[in-house]
C-alpha cells in the first residue's frame, strides 16, 4: 500500500519535473504533500498512466511573421566614381572627384531623376601629360573648380552639342558673368572643346543613360580662370555655383530612411565647400599681397 503511494507520487513528481523543465514555468499543479521523498531511487521511465495534460507545452507558432515578400528594391543613384572605376584609366580623375567632394554631390543630386549631367572625364595619361606639379600646386578651391569645369549640369548627347551656344556653362562658375568659359564647336561627328588654353576633341562615350553621359577627353580641360597668367593676379576667385537639387528639405519624406540623410550629406558637403572657398580666397589674397 505505501509502496503504491510512493510510486504514484514519484510518477507525479517526474511528470511535474518534466512540465517545469519543458515549459519553463511551473504549471498550476496540485499542491504537493510536504513529505514526499526527494528523489525516488528508480523512477519509472514512463508514467504507466499518462496524465491527461499533454506533456509538451502547446507548440507556439515557431516562425515570426514572414518578411513582407515585396520589399521594393531601391535602385540607388548612379555612382559616377564606380562607373569610372569600372571603365579603368580614370583613377586620377576619380581621386579628385572624391577628394574635392564633387563625387558625393553628384551622387546626391543624381538621386533626383530631374537632374542630369554631362561629364568630360580626362584619362590618366591626360593628367600625366600635364606639367609636373600642375595639380598639386592648386588650392582645394581650385581643385574643386577644375573638376567642376569638367561637368555640365545638363545631359548633352553627341547630336546635341551643336545646339549649345558658347561659352557653355559648367559647374565651375557663372559663365554669364564671364567666369570659366568653355567653348564647344562641332563639325560632322567631331566635337571640339576649347578652354582658351587647351584644345581637344571629344573622345568616346564612357557611359550614357537618361541622367548622365560621360565622355572621354584625352586632355585635362585647364580653365583660364585658374591657369592663365592673368588669373593668378586676380585676388578674389569667382564663386563657383553648384546646381542645387530641386528636391528641398521640405519635400523630403519624413521617413527615417535615406533621403533626409542624403540631403544632410549634401548640405554638409556644401558648407564644407564654402569653407574651402573662403580658405582658398584667403590664400589667393595672401599670395597677391606677397606679390607672388
Ligand atoms: C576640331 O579640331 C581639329 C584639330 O584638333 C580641327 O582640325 C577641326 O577643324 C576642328 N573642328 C572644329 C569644328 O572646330
Ligand atoms: C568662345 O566663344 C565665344 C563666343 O563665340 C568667343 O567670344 C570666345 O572668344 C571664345 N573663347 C575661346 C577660348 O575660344
Ligand atoms: C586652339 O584652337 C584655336 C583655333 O581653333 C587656335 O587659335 C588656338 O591657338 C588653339 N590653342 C591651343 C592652345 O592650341
Ligand atoms: C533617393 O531618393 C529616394 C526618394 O527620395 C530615397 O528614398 C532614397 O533613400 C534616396 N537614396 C539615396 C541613396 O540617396
Amino acid at each position: 500500500m505505501t509502496k503504491q503511494v510512493v510510486s504514484s507520487l514519484s510518477i507525479l513528481l517526474v511528470f511535474l519535473f518534466h512540465c517545469i523543465t519543458t515549459s519553463g514555468q511551473p504549471a498550476a499543479a496540485p499542491t504537493q504533500p510536504a513529505n514526499t521523498p526527494t528523489q525516488p531511487a528508480n523512477p519509472p521511465v514512463q508514467p504507466a498512466n499518462p496524465p491527461t495534460q499533454p506533456a509538451n507545452p502547446p507548440v507556439q507558432p515557431a516562425k515570426a511573421p514572414a518578411q513582407p515578400a515585396q520589399v521594393p528594391v531601391q535602385k540607388g543613384p548612379i555612382d559616377v566614381t564606380k562607373i569610372l572605376e569600372k571603365a579603368h584609366g580614370y583613377s586620377v580623375f576619380v581621386r579628385l572627384l572624391k577628394s574635392t567632394g564633387v563625387a558625393k554631390q553628384l551622387y546626391g543630386q543624381l538621386n533626383n531623376s530631374n537632374i542630369g549631367f554631362t561629364i568630360f572625364a580626362p584619362t590618366d595619361s591626360a593628367f600625366s601629360n600635364l606639367k609636373a606639379g600642375t595639380i598639386n600646386s592648386l588650392s582645394d578651391l581650385q581643385k574643386t573648380q577644375l573638376i567642376q569645369f569638367h561637368i555640365l549640369n545638363t545631359v548633352v548627347t553627341l547630336s546635341n552639342f551643336q545646339t549649345l551656344s558658347n561659352p557653355v556653362p559648367t559647374e565651375a562658375g557663372d559663365v554669364s558673368a564671364g567666369a570659366f568659359p568653355l567653348n564647344i564647336t562641332t563639325a560632322g561627328n567631331q566635337v571640339n572643346i576649347s578652354t582658351g588654353l587647351v584644345n581637344t576633341t571629344l573622345g568616346g562615350t564612357v557611359y550614357s543613360d537618361d541622367q548622365l553621359i560621360i565622355y572621354q577627353v584625352t586632355k585635362v580641360l585647364l580653365p583660364l580662370d585658374i591657369f592663365s597668367p592673368k588669373a593668378k593676379k586676380v585676388a578674389a576667385a569667382p564663386t563657383p555655383t553648384l546646381s542645387k537639387p530641386k528636391t528641398t528639405k521640405e519635400d523630403a519624406p519624413v521617413s527615417p530612411s535615406g533621403a533626409a540623410k542624403v540631403d544632410e550629406a549634401a548640405a554638409v558637403s556644401l558648407s564644407r565647400h564654402g569653407m574651402i572657398e573662403s580658405v582658398g580666397v584667403a590664400v589667393v589674397a595672401f599670395f597677391v599681397m606677397k606679390g607672388i
